[in-house]
């Protein structure tokens, strides 16, 4: 019979939490439920100040990071309501809040107190993932790749996973063993940020407000002139590269005030586009791979048809096509980490995040004492 596993995700785009319920074995997985919570509108300016703050006081470290366990705690507990028994949970995989991501110093700060989800819950709490892999000299990211690899591979044809999350990256299955994956660039992080800073809300619905002006060329050339989009893989990346300040000091805060700003829109969109397709020609130069989209991007029709644009002839669908919602793929992801940390799996691929071998992903903080293996 297989286990029972939830996952929790927070990504960058700071729009809420996603949440899946699923079992797993060695040879596949059941999607059993999926919710997704926006944040409180409060705790998403905080979370939003602390990934944009230079400097943090304790005072408000201390009651975020409250604030954001208790909030995954309780989503948690609503996810529990659908088992017809608490105690058929094996562990979450809560991911946390990125605040700052540094793999070049070994570094990546994901905001979570697993104890306080524990206590509360009674659940043991999967957490940590990164930091085994950038010890062992990887990124520590991009993680889902290898959940990719074990569940969405096909023998027979090449498929590129795409996700449009708060950054866009790609997962490359040229068959049902090799894997490469990579961020791309900036997604709906950027694309929020631009709209968040017009003060028209926290994101452009369908993509309509950039679909009512034209791409400004010579603005996405300077955008697209960046170290970042040149260097080879693995890379990873983050809000606290790809932000409102990188967009001000590409092309001067006076300039950016004084262009079109739903062309300045239209032109992140491109932007995203063009570096995911970029990369996906580089890696699938005769076209020949099935293109699956996930993210919250996937909803963002402007986005979207620009992307199919850039990628023809190959095939774009939803992620749906392989089982899986857009919006249920990272929490999925992330319950499987779970599943693959307790049952003693080695869950980073090499190849993606550039560690020096595979490793476990994971620590654990147990809820009430009980046996789990
Ligand atoms: N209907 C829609 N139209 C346009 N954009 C949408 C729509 N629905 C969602 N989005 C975009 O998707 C974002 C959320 O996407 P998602 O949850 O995949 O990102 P994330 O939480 O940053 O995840 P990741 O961990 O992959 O970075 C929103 O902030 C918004 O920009
Ligand atoms: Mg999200």
């Amino acid at each position: 019979m297989r286990s029972v596993y939830a996952g929790l995700m927070t990504g960058t785009s700071l729009d809420g939490i996603d949440g899946v319920l699923a079992s797993f074995d060695d040879t596949g997985f059941t999607l059993l439920h999926h919710a997704f919570a926006p944040f409180p509108q409060n705790l998403r300016e905080e979370l939003s100040q602390l990934v944009a703050a230079s400097q943090i006081d304790f005072t408000t470290w201390a009651r975020t990071e409250q604030a954001l366990s208790l909030f995954y705690a309780e989503h948690l507990e609503k996810l529990c309501l659908q088992l017809p028994d608490n105690s058929q949970l094996i562990a979450a995989g809560c991911h946390g809040q990125t605040l700052e991501h540094r793999p070049e110093l070994g570094f990546s700060l994901q905001m979570l107190n697993p104890a306080l989800i524990a206590e509360r819950t009674g659940q043991h709490i999967v957490y940590g993932f990164r930091q085994r892999d950038l010890a062992a000299g990887g990124q520590g990211a991009p993680l889902v790749p290898a959940f990719h690899l074990a569940y969405c591979a096909s023998a027979e044809n090449s498929r590129i996973l795409v996700n449009l999350g708060g950054i866009a990256n790609i997962t490359w299955l040229p068959n049902k063993k090799e894997c490469l994956g990579f961020d791309t660039g900036p997604a709906n992080t950027l694309l929020d940020s631009w709209y968040q800073y017009l003060g028209l809300g926290n994101y452009d619905q369908d993509g309509r407000y950039a679909a009512s002006a034209t791409c400004d060329t010579e603005l996405l050339h300077e955008l697209i002139d960046d170290p970042y989009f040149r260097a080879p893989p693995p890379k990873s990346t983050g809000r606290e590269k790809f932000n409102l300040t990188w967009l001000e000091n590409k092309i001067g805060k006076s300039r950016l005030a004084s262009l079109d700003p739903a062309s300045v829109m239209a032109t992140l969109v491109e932007l995203t586009c063009l570096t995911l397709s970029q990369a996906i020609h580089q890696l699938d130069p005769e076209a020949q791979s099935g293109i699956f989209i996930a993210g919250g991007g996937a909803k963002n029709h402007f986005l979207m048809q620009r992307l199919k644009e850039h990628l023809a002839p190959r095939l774009c669908q939803s992620s749906r096509a392989l089982g899986i919602a857009e919006d249920q793929m990272e929490a999925l992801a992330f319950a499987w980490l779970a599943f693959a940390f307790l049952n003693g799996h080695n869950a980073n691929l090499p190849a993606v995040t550039g560690a020096q071998h595979p490793v476990p992903l994971g620590q654990l903080c147990p809820g009430r004492a009980r046996s789990w293996l």
